[in-house]
């Protein structure tokens, strides 16, 4: 007997499954297509190297949620790393986000912050007057020509597979400039990375009683033990795979871009000196190389000292087989969204959630905190608890 079915087994199904089990005293079922549990957030162990590798692109936590932090630190403690990222263009490295330091290395200069500032608002004037209708002369109006040129363009290009110019402007809001030399990646409260890995993490919010896993499992298969045919209208539903697949593609596809890893162990203990390494120019393939074993400082006696396993990941628009990664969000794509959300509506006892079932990208805190909502404020109230 299942009083609940959640469907995926990220962090927003798994945090769902086990506010349910654990409160209510519910037997969640939860189910994933995938051979592990965890969604985006899973992780492993290189076979070759014991050095723990994050299979669907770097996750770093981070959070300003103090309900979100204290949630997870039931289920795992934080290692204290600080995410920070450097670019590599015109065969230089420089400090990302665009801070002081990337400036004065940039220029040649030694400016102060009111003096960058200046330059940088001189610069982001020369097209005043001219309609921003392309994302280059958006990124251009906000920090300039000279560092567009060298920190965005290229980088953007690849990304998107797409000349900037041929780009909506509305893509991106802001190009965040610092002026003072603070390279922290993020700008959270509490930052970290799970001191025995993810897949511990994973486990632990799955160990209870209350909680079944079923792997390999899809919802939206025609045959199965739990599909949609065989489920919708028995058993209250929490869906947190593709909104549109969940209705047949009916509206037509939402758009998403997808990431190609290429991983490689190779045979120095130390690459590139840092995790991640940002690559702007346009001849090079990949957006960026992470070497995994610079996240985990504290494991450096664990780990080999003449092998490393470095990711290199291009980006792409993903097609249906692809794994959905990032909603590219178009005009179109938000006209389609809004007639999934009237069919969700509609659809009675199942609730969509999470990165897929709402088509908006979240961080796993994001994930986490709309999940413990969802509970609180639909869930509960709706299953009499
Ligand atoms: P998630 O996608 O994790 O899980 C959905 C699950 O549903 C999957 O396991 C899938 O197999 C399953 N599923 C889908 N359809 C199904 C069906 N029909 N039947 C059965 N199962 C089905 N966040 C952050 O805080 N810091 C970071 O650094 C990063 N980095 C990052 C990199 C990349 C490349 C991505 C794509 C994402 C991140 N994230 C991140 C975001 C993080 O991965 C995100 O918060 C979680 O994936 C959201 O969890 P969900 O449970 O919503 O989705």
């Amino acid at each position: 007997m299942t009083d609940l079915l959640v469907v995926g087994s990220g962090f927003f199904g798994l945090t769902v499954a086990r506010e349910c089990a654990e409160r209510f005293g519910m037997q969640v079922t939860v189910i994933d297509q995938r051979d592990h549990p965890g969604g985006n957030a899973w992780s492993y162990a290189d076979a070759d190297t014991g050095i723990e590798v994050h299979r669907y692109g770097a996750h770093l936590f981070h959070t300003s949620n103090a309900r979100v932090w204290d949630y997870v630190n039931r289920f795992t403690a934080f290692t204290p790393y600080v995410h920070r990222v450097y670019t590599n263009v015109g065969g230089e490295v420089f400090p990302m986000p665009i801070n002081l330091g990337t400036i004065n290395q940039f220029f040649r200069a030694a400016y102060g912050p009111d003096d960058a500032r200046r330059l940088v608002e001189e610069q982001s004037r020369e097209l005043e007057g001219l309609p921003v209708d392309n994302l280059e002369r958006k990124a251009i109006s906000l920090i300039g020509r000279p560092l567009y040129e060298a920190f965005i363009k290229g980088y953007t290009a690849k990304q998107w597979q797409t000349d900037p110019t041929e780009l909506p402007p509305d893509i991106i809001s802001r190009l965040p400039v610092r002026y003072t030399y603070d390279n922290r990646y993020f700008s959270d409260t509490w930052e970290g990375l799970p001191v025995d890995g993810y897949t511990a993490w994973i486990e632990r919010m799955l160990d209870h009683p209350g909680i079944t896993l079923e792997l390999g499992t899809d919802f939206l298969a025609d045959e199965g033990p739990w599909t949609k045919a065989s489920t919708v209208g028995q058993v209250p539903v929490v869906f947190t795979g593709a909104l549109d697949r969940y209705f047949g593609y009916d509206e037509g596809d939402l758009g998403w871009r997808t990431l190609d890893f290429e991983t490689e162990v190779v045979p120095v203990g130390d690459f590139q000196g840092t995790p991640v390494m940002n690559y702007g120019d346009a001849d090079v393939p990949y957006t960026r190389i992470h070497e995994f074993r610079h996240f985990h400082p504290e494991r450096a006696d664990r780990y080999p000292t003449d092998r490393s396993v470095i990711v290199r990941e291009h980006s792409r628009f993903a097609s249906r087989g692809d794994e959905p990664y990032y909603p590219v969000n178009t005009p179109a794509d938000r006209e389609r969204l809004l007639a999934y959300r009237a069919l969700a509506d509609r659809e009675r006892g199942v609730w969509f959630g999470g990165r897929l079932g709402t088509y908006k990208y979240l961080d796993m805190h994001m994930a986490i905190g709309s999940a413990l909502v969802m509970v609180d404020n639909e869930l509960a109230p709706a299953l009499g608890r």
